[in-house]
C-alpha cells in the first residue's frame, strides 16, 4: 500500500479520516457546543422538520450509534439488537423521549448525554422519517 510507505502517507490517511469525521460530526458537536442556559426549541408532535433540524437528528442519531442497535434505513441505520423503527407502528413521540431518556432493558439511558430539545427533535427526525 502506497499509503503505508511513508510517516507522509500515515498522516495523509489519518488527515482523510479525520476529515470525514468532522463532516459527520459537525452539526452534532456544533450544537452540543452550545452554552447550556441555550436548549434547542421543542418540536410539537405535529411540526415538520426543517432540512437542518433533520440533518442535526441524523447527525445525532450515527453519534449516538442508535443505528448499531436500530433498523432505520433514512439515517443509515441497520441494527437489530433493538427493535426495527422501519414499518414500527408502535411509535410515538413521547414514548421515544422517555425510552431515550431513561433506557429499558438493554437500551442504554442518553439522559444527560443528549440536550433535551435535541431529544424531543431527534424522537420526531425518527418518526418523521420511519417507512
Ligand atoms: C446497545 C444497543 C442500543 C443502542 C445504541 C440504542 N438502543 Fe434503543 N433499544 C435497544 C434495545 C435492546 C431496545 C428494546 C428495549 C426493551 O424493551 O427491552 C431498544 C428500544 C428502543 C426504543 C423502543 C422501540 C419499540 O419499538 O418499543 C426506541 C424508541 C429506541 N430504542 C430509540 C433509540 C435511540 C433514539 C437511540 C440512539 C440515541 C438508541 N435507541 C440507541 C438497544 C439500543
Amino acid at each position: 500500500m502506497a499509503f503505508e510507505t511513508t510517516a507522509l502517507g500515515k498522516w495523509t490517511r489519518a488527515g482523510i479520516a479525520a476529515i470525514g469525521f468532522g463532516a459527520l460530526a459537525v452539526p452534532a458537536i456544533g450544537a452540543l457546543a452550545m452554552p447550556s442556559d441555550e436548549t434547542a426549541e421543542p418540536v410539537t408532535t405535529e411540526a415538520t422538520l426543517t432540512e437542518e433540524q433533520m440533518a442535526e437528528s441524523k447527525a445525532l442519531f450515527s453519534q449516538f450509534a442508535c443505528g448499531s442497535c436500530h433498523a432505520l434505513a433514512e439515517a443509515g441505520g441497520t441494527g437489530h439488537i433493538g427493535p426495527e423503527f422501519d414499518g414500527n407502528e408502535g411509535l410515538d413521540k413521547g414514548y421515544i423521549v422517555n425510552i431515550v431518556n431513561n433506557g429499558q432493558g438493554a437500551m442504554p439511558s442518553f439522559g444527560g448525554m443528549i440536550d433535551e430539545g435535541q431529544i424531543d427533535q431527534l424522537a420526531a427526525y425518527i418518526i418523521q422519517v420511519k417507512k
